[in-house]
């Protein structure tokens, strides 16, 4: 039988309980599983990922009203930290207005806190926006817990285009701008497939040119099940 390896370290994966002697954080070690700070069997993190525009916020806002997840948005966070108006938010302003991405430490800081802040209430996590590169998503698994699965919304540079310029009248963001969305949508663009590359076991696709009803038809397809177990 072939011996199972972890993604990161390139160890063999320590199937039993706490502590991994080899201290491994392969999300796929069982000895690291268990002492995640989220137990998710049983409550399962999603993430949400998709180009600007579309439709992260909105369907997450559907889900939810159905499924009652906590939902953490890493451009939320970002920008409640900027209107704290702390050194560091001066620096993450101008970063946004690049349409780059922020320094990972900080997003995952950011995002670990607002976890774990509300790890026993919670029914599960849509973490959406995250990760938007590949070293994101390791880091993640190995600071938070394992993936459970993965929605990612797919649409063409044109819709997401339209959509943030239809947006852009009445969203007060800085970034909603022609000149920041070229280079939101060039980010994206350069990172998305590699970071979709990780998971091709945890990651569903869904066709985000359709109707919001329509997707979130979809979207149920994919947490109904998930929720029943
Ligand atoms: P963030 O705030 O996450 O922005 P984004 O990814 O660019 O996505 P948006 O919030 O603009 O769009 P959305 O997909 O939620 O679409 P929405 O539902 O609003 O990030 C901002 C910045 O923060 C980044 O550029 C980066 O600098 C930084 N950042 C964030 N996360 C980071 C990370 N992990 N690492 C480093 N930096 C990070 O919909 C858009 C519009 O379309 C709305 O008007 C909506 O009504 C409409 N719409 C939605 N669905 C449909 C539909 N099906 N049909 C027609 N219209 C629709």
């Amino acid at each position: 039988m072939d011996e199972k390896k972890c993604r990161p370290c390139e160890e063999p994966v320590i199937e039993k309980a706490p502590p991994c002697p080899l201290q491994c954080m392969s999300p796929k070690c069982k000895a690291y599983q268990a002492k995640a700070p989220i137990d998710t069997s049983k409550k399962p993190i999603v993430w949400v990922l998709g180009g600007p525009g579309s439709g992260k916020g909105t369907q997450c806002e559907k889900i939810i009203a159905k499924y009652g997840f906590t939902h953490l948005s890493t451009g939320d966070l970002l920008r409640a930290e900027v209107k704290s108006g702390s050194d560091r938010a001066k620096c993450l302003t101008s970063i946004m207005e690049r349409g780059e991405l922020v320094p990972n430490e900080i997003v995952l800081d950011l995002l670990k806190e607002a976890i774990l802040a509300r790890a026993d209430q919670s029914k599960g996590f849509l973490i959406d926006g995250y990760p938007r590169e590949k070293s994101q998503g390791i880091a993640f698994e190995q600071a938070i817990a394992p993936v459970t699965a993965i929605i990612y919304f797919e649409a063409s540079s044109e819709t997401l285009t339209q959509r943030l310029l239809g947006r852009a009248a009445s969203s007060g963001r800085a970034d909603d701008n022609e000149e920041t969305i070229k280079l939101r949508l060039k980010t994206f663009i350069d990172n998305n497939e590699l970071v979709l590359a990780q998971y091709p076991d945890k990651l569903r696709r869904i066709n985000a040119e359709a109707s919001v009803d329509d997707i979130f038809g979809e979207v149920q397809k994919i947490l109904d099940p998930l929720v029943a177990n």
